[in-house]
This record gives structure tokens, sequence and C-alpha cells, in this order.
């Protein structure tokens, strides 16, 4: 049995109001029970550069950052969003690792269809965040929950490695 108060608890069929913190700017949010913070994203807050691809885990497109961890959108619950910091990809925009990369990208032809490509990026700036030179083996390590069809991987993990050779060698925007 809860011991939270009736009138706490989330109920289905209730709009629910959350704070949160999504790309530097303190929001709010509407949301459902059962709504996941990928359709929030998406379709509450209109933020559509975070991708809905298999909806159960298995492809990364909806991957974003949640309190300094990266997260498949489409698994969180909107409502576990309350008081957390979210990045996505939009919110990389200005970020100097995510430009250095978003060139190597380009350069290895890394991005074909570019479906796979704002989950890659967001997971990859994270890596090079918490691993400022990673080398093939910890690239692919890091990609390895997100799946492109077009690319065959190697490129993309040639192109984390030469970002981050690049910001080591103060190659930076
Ligand atoms: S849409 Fe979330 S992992 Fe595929
Ligand atoms: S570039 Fe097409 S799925 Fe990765």
């Amino acid at each position: 049995m809860s011991l939270e108060p009736e009138a706490a608890r989330p109920r289905e069929g209730r709009a629910h109001e959350i704070r949160f913190t999504l790309n530097g700017v303190q929001r709010s949010a509407s949301v459902g029970i059962t709504m996941s913070a990928l359709q929030m994203l998406r379709d509450v807050i209109g933020l559509t550069g975070t991708k809905y691809g298999c909806g159960e885990g298995e492809c990364g497109a909806c991957t974003i950052i949640v309190d300094g961890l990266s997260v498949n959108s489409c698994l969180l619950f909107a409502l576990d969003c309350d008081g957390r910091e979210l990045t996505t990809i939009e919110g990389l925009a200005g970020d100097a690792r995510a430009k250095v990369l978003s060139q190597a990208f380009v350069e290895y032809g890394a991005v074909q269809c570019g479906f796979c490509t704002p989950g890659m990026m967001v997971q990859a700036t994270h890596l090079l965040a918490t691993q400022p030179h990673p080398d093939a083996a910890a690239a692919k390590r890091a990609i390895e929950g997100n799946l492109c069809r077009c690319t065959g991987y190697q490129k993309i993990a040639q192109a984390i490695v030469a970002a981050g050779q690049a910001l080591a060698a103060g190659d930076q925007p």
C-alpha cells in the first residue's frame, strides 16, 4: 500500500505538470502518466531532432542526456523527467565538441540517410565529454546501443576518433 497522499499520486488519464531544465532552459510540460520522455520532447515540446526508431530501447535513435547520463528517451517516463536536466541534439548546437564531431562525421562519410545521426551525435558528444581521446574500440563501445543501417559503423567510429584527436590538437572552431 502506498504511503503517498492520494492527491500526490499520478493518475491515468490526468495531465501532470512537471518542471525540468531542457538544453539549459527551465521548462514545464503537461504530461500523461504513460507518456515517454521521447513523446514529450517531440509531441508536447516540438523538438523533433530526437528520433523515434523502435520505441523499445533497441536502436538508440532517441538518445538524450539526462543528468549527465545517456538515456534512451523512449524508455523513460516523461513524469520521471521532473526536476532533471535534459540535453537533446538541439542543445548541442553551440557545443564545441559537437561542432568538431559534426565536421568529422561529414568528412568520414558517417552520415548517410541521417536517421541515426542525432542519437549518434548525442552519444559521441557524451563520450568525448567523459573520455576526450577515445580509440576505435572505445568509440565502437560507446555506440554499440545505436543502430545504423547505412554506414557499417566503421566510418562513425573513425569520425569519433578523429574528432577526439582534433580536439586534443586544439583544432577547435
Ligand atoms: S526509439 Fe528509443 S531505442 Fe529505439
Ligand atoms: S546513416 Fe542511415 S541509419 Fe545511420
